[in-house]
């Protein structure tokens, strides 16, 4: 077990229903720590650049648009095994299998509109977080 950081994502779906408070309050109680957050609104070039793996697939012009549609916000979080950590918070991909007392089966729609990403390994997540952050910006 290490401490490490991650990337997170609260997506315009969620802001739009204010539902930043709640999934910041299930980040907290499962011990992960913000060290660093920023409300913003993501260009074409910014949602295209993040998402640049996801680039030939099927659902990339989708994903570039409802990320672009309304402000995110934009965090790193903190703790032991935060990577791994957080995807656990999350739930699965696909709000509906996603497990109980999750982010996305509290407050996700369906696999497009599904309120938060996280880093889906340590590697990705240090290019996410220097995509967004500065080391000085963790605090
Ligand atoms: P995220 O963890 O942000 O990483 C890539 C995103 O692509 C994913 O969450 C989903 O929001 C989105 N995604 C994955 N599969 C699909 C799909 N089949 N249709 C639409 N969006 C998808």
């Amino acid at each position: 077990m290490a401490i490490e950081r991650t990337l997170s994502i609260i997506k315009p779906d969620a802001t739009e229903k204010n539902n930043v408070g709640g999934i910041l309050q299930v980040i907290e109680k499962s011990g992960l720590r913000i060290v660093a957050m920023r409300r913003m609104h993501l260009t074409t070039a910014q949602a295209g650049g993040f998402y640049e793996v996801h680039k030939e697939r099927p659902f990339f012009g989708e994903l570039v648009e409802f990320m672009t549609r309304n402000p995110v916000v934009v965090s790193v979080l903190e703790g032991e095994d935060a990577v791994a950590k957080y995807r656990e918070v999350m739930g699965a991909t696909d709000p509906s299998k996603a497990a109980d007392g999750t982010i996305r089966k509290l407050f996700a729609k369906d696999i497009g509109e599904n309120s938060v990403h996280g880093s889906d390994s340590l590697e990705n997540a240090k290019r996410e977080i220097g995509f967004f952050f500065a080391e000085a910006d963790l605090l």
